[in-house]
């Protein structure tokens, strides 16, 4: 198996795969994760309070028999956390702070150590949304915005974690994306019923930033159904208590699905509410259907976007396939659908499906890299 299967990188921090252990404050250590997720790709420690404020409250829900990391040397505390992480997954430590500066210094440590600064824009507890921490930050955009201008400057890798279904979403995600974030770690809860993987959808056609999906990830099922809305990656926290093969398993499923379909997080087509990337497999804009509403969102006419695409697929094997329907790959639907006049294409071609979805990702990204109206601008 290739070494960079999944070609996940962001700054300074390389992701082996797309599966992430999520933070349990109290529970998720590094002990914890060397033993539930040697296997994932990303490690998500936490939450850590860091400062007197949120040390207070953590103190007063631990009073009240909640499990929480409280220490009087939180930074060094993080630092010998980092560090006692051995099974080779990117690390990031999940954080509240009732103030700016601890977030400033605590990310300059975060990067010396090659890890990620995750803020903690989610906890909920009524004690934590009066001290103005998790969740309230949600409510409150322009601190929001603020300290991750004011974190990024310090050259961190940062990740914020969010609930959705609280604030609106996509204008969540332009502002987090507008600051300067790295990385969106969303917990698509939709209190009451389960996992909403609407808002998965949401957030990807509303920023191009790296997307962390989670809530309810117990099978590579449920992966994939975030995957196929956008995820980048998925995290998993209540499932790797009940299952503690559960990463390694999803991992495993995950590896296998990349080597044989080439794009592990490619979306449905537009016309099953796809993603803009699935612009990538959409027919020649002839006929009236959902294509032209998206295209349009991103700029786009009919012509540009026909344009662009065959561009893109000048001197590459998507040029090919004369028997198709429009004349070429490039028009051609994600290798899941069943079409013998594609396959039929791709034989003669001796190209792979996965060398197939590869190009069609490749051309995701240049229909995207080309609009005219940028995903975090478009309505
Ligand atoms: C006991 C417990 C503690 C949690 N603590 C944190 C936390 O400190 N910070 C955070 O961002 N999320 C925290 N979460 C939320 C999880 O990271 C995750 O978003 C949520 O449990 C949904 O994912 P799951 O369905 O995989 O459990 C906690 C969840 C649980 C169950
Ligand atoms: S162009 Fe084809 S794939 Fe795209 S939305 Fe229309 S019918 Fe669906
Ligand atoms: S030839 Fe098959 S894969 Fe290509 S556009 Fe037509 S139906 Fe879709």
């Amino acid at each position: 198996m290739s070494d960079d299967l999944f070609n996940l990188h962001i700054g300074y921090v390389c992701f082996k795969n797309p599966i992430a252990l999520a933070p349990m404050a109290g529970i998720v250590d590094s002990a914890f994760a060397n033993h539930y997720a040697g296997d994932a790709g990303l490690v998500v420690l936490g939450a850590f309070n860091i400062d007197e404020g949120s040390i207070s409250v953590a103190s007063q829900l631990a009073a009240r028999g909640r499990k929480e990391f409280i220490s009087d040397e939180p930074m060094e505390l993080i630092k010998k956390e980092i560090r006692a992480v051995t099974s080779g997954s990117a690390v990031a430590v999940n954080v509240r702070s009732t103030t700016l500066d601890p977030l400033i210094e605590l990310a300059k440590l975060v990067r010396d150590e090659g890890a990620i600064l995750e803020l903690n824009a989610h906890c909920r507890q009524p004690e934590m949304l009066e001290a103005g921490l998790g969740e309230a930050l949600l409510r409150d955009l322009p601190r929001l915005s603020k300290w991750i201008r004011a974190i990024k400057e310090t050259g961190v890798v940062l990740s914020v974690k969010v609930r959705a279904n609280i604030v609106d979403d996509a204008e969540l995600a332009r502002v987090i994306d507008k600051a300067g974030a790295d990385i969106i770690h969303v917990d698509a809860m939709l209190e009451g019923f389960g996992p909403d993987m609407d808002a998965i959808l949401t957030y990807r056609d509303a920023t191009r930033l790296f997307l962390i999906g989670n809530n309810s990830v117990t099978d590579f099922i449920a992966a994939k159904e975030m995957f196929s809305r956008g995820a980048d990656m998925v995290s998993v926290a209540r499932g790797a208590m009940d299952d503690p093969e559960l990463i390694r398993k999803l991992v495993e499923s995950v590896n296998s699905y990349q080597e044989i379909i080439g794009w592990y997080n490619a979306p449905k087509h537009v016309c099953s509410d796809g993603d803009f990337r699935a612009l990538a497999f959409c027919c020649m804009p002839v006929k009236p259907c959902p294509v032209h509403e998206k295209f349009k969102k991103l700029g786009y006419t009919a012509e540009e976007f026909a344009r662009t695409k065959m561009e893109f697929a000048r001197g590459t094997l998507l040029e090919f396939g004369e028997d198709t329907c429009f004349g070429s790959l490039v028009w051609c639907c994600k290798i899941t659908k069943p079409c013998w006049i594609r396959d039929g294409a791709l034989n003669a071609l001796d190209l792979s499906d996965s060398e197939y979805m590869r190009l069609k990702e490749q051309l995701a990204k240049y229909i995207l890299d080309h609009a005219r109206i940028p995903v975090n601008e478009s309505r």
